[in-house]
C-alpha cells in the first residue's frame, strides 16, 4: 500500500528509521558493549580462527559489502575481499582455509549469488548470508545468517534494504571485533552509535525539500560524477546507480583522488560532481578535490556533516546530523536516494519500474 507517498520508493526511503530499528532490534548487548545474533553458526572458538573474509553479491548489495570492507577491516581487524558473485562463481579463486563466506542478498533470489553460495558451499566454505526476504532460496540453503526484517522492498531501486545491510555490517563489525580484539569502550560508543541512528535518519529525512529544489536544477545535466573517499567512495558508487537505475541520467562513481588519473577529463560546465565530504581526517583532501573540480567550472554538490565548510566552495552543501563513523555511510547515503528519486521524477520516469530492470534477477 502506496499510503500518502507517490512512489514506493519515496515510501521505502521514508520507512528507514523503521527498517534499521528492525535491523538491531533485539541484537544489541549495551552492557558489554557488543552485538548479538542468533543464527551465525560459529562458536566464538570459530570466529577467532577466521583469517579472511570473503564478500559476495550483485549490484547495490556489492556497495554495501564494499562499506563492510571498511567497517570489518577497520573494526574487527580481519582482512576482507569484496567480489561480484558472477565472477566468483566462474572465476574459481584460490582461497584461504580459514576463510569465512558472505553473501548479501535483498531477494534471497539472485541466480549469481545463490550460485556463488553453492559453489562456496561445494568446497567447504562455512557460508552466512545478509538477506531480507525470510524463507528465501539463498537464506534456506545457507549455513547461518542475519536477516534484515526491512519488510518488503517493492521500488526496484534498492533503498530501505540498502542501508539495513550497512547496518548490519556495522553490527557484525562490532561483534567480530569484540570477539577478537576491539576494547569494551569502542564497543559501547558503537552500540550506543548504532541505538541512537534511527533519530539521526528522521531528521536526515527533513532534508526532502531541500534536495527536491536541488533536484529540479540539476535534472537537465546528462552526466554526473560521484566523488568519495574511504567508505565513502562505495557510497558514491551506490548514488551513481541510483541516479542511473530509475533516471537514465549517464553518472560514475570514483574515489575522489582518482578523479585527477583521468575522469577530470569529463569535467565541464555540464558535468556536476556529487562529493561526499564527512568530518573527519579526509575533510581537507575532499575540499581539494572539490577546487580542482570548481577550477574546471564543474558544478559541485557538497554532501556532508561538518558545519564548517565555507559555502563559496561549493554550489550547493547538503549537511547531514554528526554521527559516529560506523553509522556515517548510512547517513550519507539518503541525500543520494532523495535527489536521484527528485530527479527521476523531475524527468517524469517510472520510478518504481524503471526500464529493462527487474526486481530479482533469476537470470544468469
Ligand atoms: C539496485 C538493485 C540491484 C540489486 C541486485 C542484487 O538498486 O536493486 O542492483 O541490488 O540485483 O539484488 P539482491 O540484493 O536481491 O540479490
Amino acid at each position: 500500500q502506496l499510503g500518502d507517498f507517490e512512489h514506493f520508493m519515496l515510501k521505502e526511503i521514508n520507512e528507514q528509521p523503521l527498517a534499521l530499528e528492525n535491523a538491531f532490534r533485539g541484537r544489541l548487548n549495551m552492557s558489554e558493549g557488543t552485538c548479538k545474533f542468533g543464527g551465525l553458526n560459529l562458536s566464538r572458538k570459530n570466529i577467532r580462527q577466521i583469517d579472511r573474509i570473503l564478500i559476495v553479491a550483485c549490484g547495490t548489495a556489492w556497495h554495501s559489502g564494499l562499506v563492510g570492507e571498511y567497517l570489518i577491516e577497520k573494526y574487527s581487524r580481519i582482512p576482507v575481499e569484496v567480489e561480484y558473485a558472477s565472477e566468483f562463481r566462474y572465476r574459481n579463486a584460490p582461497m584461504d582455509k580459514n576463510t569465512l563466506v558472505i553473501v548479501i542478498s535483498q531477494s534471497g533470489e539472485t541466480i549469481d549469488t545463490l550460485e556463488a553460495q553453492r559453489e562456496a558451499q561445494r568446497k567447504g566454505y562455512h557460508v552466512i548470508g545478509i538477506i531480507n526476504n525470510v524463507g528465501s532460496t539463498i537464506a534456506r540453503e545457507n549455513d547461518g545468517g542475519i536477516y534484515q526484517h526491512s519488510g518488503p522492498e517493492i521500488g526496484v531501486a534498492s533503498t530501505k534494504a540498502f542501508t539495513s545491510q550497512l547496518l548490519i555490517l556495522s553490527m557484525l563489525s562490532v561483534y567480530l571485533g569484540r570477539t577478537r580484539d576491539l576494547s569494551y569502550a569502542d564497543g559501547c560508543q558503537m552500540v550506543e552509535a548504532i541505538r541512537t541512528l534511527p533519530k539521526l535518519v528522521e531528521q536526515t529525512l527533513e532534508l526532502g525539500e531541500e534536495i527536491q529544489s536541488i533536484a529540479k536544477a540539476y535534472a537537465k545535466n546528462k552526466d554526473f560524477l560521484f566523488l568519495g573517499r574511504l567508505e565513502m567512495f562505495p557510497i558514491a558508487l551506490e548514488g551513481a546507480l541510483k541516479l542511473k537505475e530509475i533516471s537514465y541520467i549517464h553518472a560514475e562513481g570514483y574515489p575522489a583522488a582518482e578523479m585527477k588519473h583521468g575522469p577530470i577529463a569529463l569535467i565541464s560546465e555540464d558535468c556536476p560532481s556529487i562529493v561526499i565530504v564527512p568530518d573527519d581526517e579526509t575533510l581537507k583532501k575532499n575540499l581539494s578535490s572539490v577546487q580542482e573540480v570548481r577550477a574546471r567550472k564543474g558544478k559541485v554538490i557538497i554532501i556532508t556533516d561538518s558545519y564548517d565548510i565555507p559555502a563559496h566552495l561549493a554550489d550547493e552543501i547538503i549537511t547531514v546530523p554528526k554521527s559516529h563513523n560506523c553509522v556515517r555511510p548510512i547517513l550519507m547515503t539518503i541525500p543520494l536516494q532523495l535527489l536521484s528519486y527528485y530527479i527521476a521524477v523531475e524527468l517524469g520516469r517510472d520510478v518504481d519500474k524503471p526500464r529493462n530492470l527487474a526486481k530479482s534477477v533469476t537470470v544468469e
